[in-house]
């Protein structure tokens, strides 16, 4: 298969329109919390956020849908926007179910053109990479009851779904256009990734500063993940996510080779042991860089 090939176009439309789900948020299986596990989900302080960008995302790609001249990548797009829509409701199905203090944020809507798709869909690859990680490791933790996470399992698969869609989607009208190699590709999906970075900083400056972790029993749980744990976690439901998918299909790199050279990057550090040894040949002369190392070496040395 050719990308930029009618074919192609069938292929990734396809697989994610016969992938879609059909369901409505309050008939999903929440679970019954008890009072502990209530409280750790209250605590977490990213709901308001969660649900404000998940509606944001529902009016911007519904709108772009509208945009689309080609009816089979109009239809695809309009289902993401569906989608997205659907996250938003879910996030405030979960607020209201379970007594979460969320109130709603206003947060102005994205421009809406190709090009916004485009720095959008870098976004989600970035947030869906970090999101399957943080799923990944509050199941292994036992940080929610698993059948809670499995409801968000869910929405992982639809995100994992928008990325492997958008990615296509992306190459293809690069391909149509006569843009690029695979090493200018690689390049200017580097500078979306970029962009949608900076977006999410300076969007950051309208809204209130995320609040701290507000638990001491959670917070000394999270302090316990390395990155090592997190980067081998994410990487490694990233591979599962996407390999539910058409293998056919264009899949995202960018956040995983960055998660895989950082964690050759950190195995590469010195044993901690190695450091005390240097340091002790120093002599007690202290070293403002000893604490950072430490904490690489930590991390390091989970691995
Ligand atoms: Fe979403
Ligand atoms: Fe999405």
């Amino acid at each position: 298969m050719r990308v930029g090939s009618p074919q192609h176009r069938d292929l990734f439309c396809r697989t994610f329109i016969e992938t879609h789900v059909a369901f409505e948020p309050e008939h999903l299986p929440w679970p019954e919390l008890d009072e502990v596990n209530l409280r750790r989900l209250r605590a977490f302080p990213f709901w308001r956020y969660a649900r404000s960008i998940e509606q944001r995302a529902g009016r911007m790609v519904t709108a772009f849908a509208h945009t689309v001249e080609d009816p089979v990548i109009r239809a695809a797009v309009a289902l993401q926007g569906t989608e997205e829509t659907r996250h938003g409701r879910l996030m405030e199905h979960a607020i209201e179910r379970y007594g979460i203090d969320a109130p709603p944020l206003t947060i102005a809507d994205a421009p809406v053109s190709p090009e916004e798709f485009a720095i959008f869909g870098f976004g989600e690859c970035t947030d869906s990479f970090v999101g399957f990680g943080a799923i990944a490791l509050a199941k292994q933790k036992k940080i929610l009851p698993a059948d809670l996470l499995d409801v968000f399992d869910g929405v992982m698969y639809e995100e994992a779904r928008h990325i492997v869609f958008f990615i296509n989607w992306w190459r293809y009208e690069e391909a149509r256009a006569g843009r690029g190699s695979f090493g200018t590709h690689a390049l200017k999906a580097l500078g979306y990734h970029a962009r949608a970075a900076m977006g999410t900083i300076t969007g950051a400056t309208d809204l209130p500063p995320m609040p701290a972790l507000d638990d001491p029993e959670l917070s000394e749980i999270v302090k316990g993940v390395t990155p090592v744990m997190f980067l081998q976690a994410a990487l490694a439901e990233n591979r599962r996510m996407l390999a539910r998918l058409d293998p056919e299909l264009i899949k995202p790199v960018i956040m995983p080779t960055i998660a895989t050279a950082l964690l050759i990057g950190i195995r590469m550090l010195p044993p901690r042991s190695a450091l005390r040894q240097a340091q002790g040949d120093k002599g007690d002369k202290g070293d403002d860089g000893a604490a950072q190392r430490d904490g690489g070496d930590e991390a390091r040395d989970a691995a």
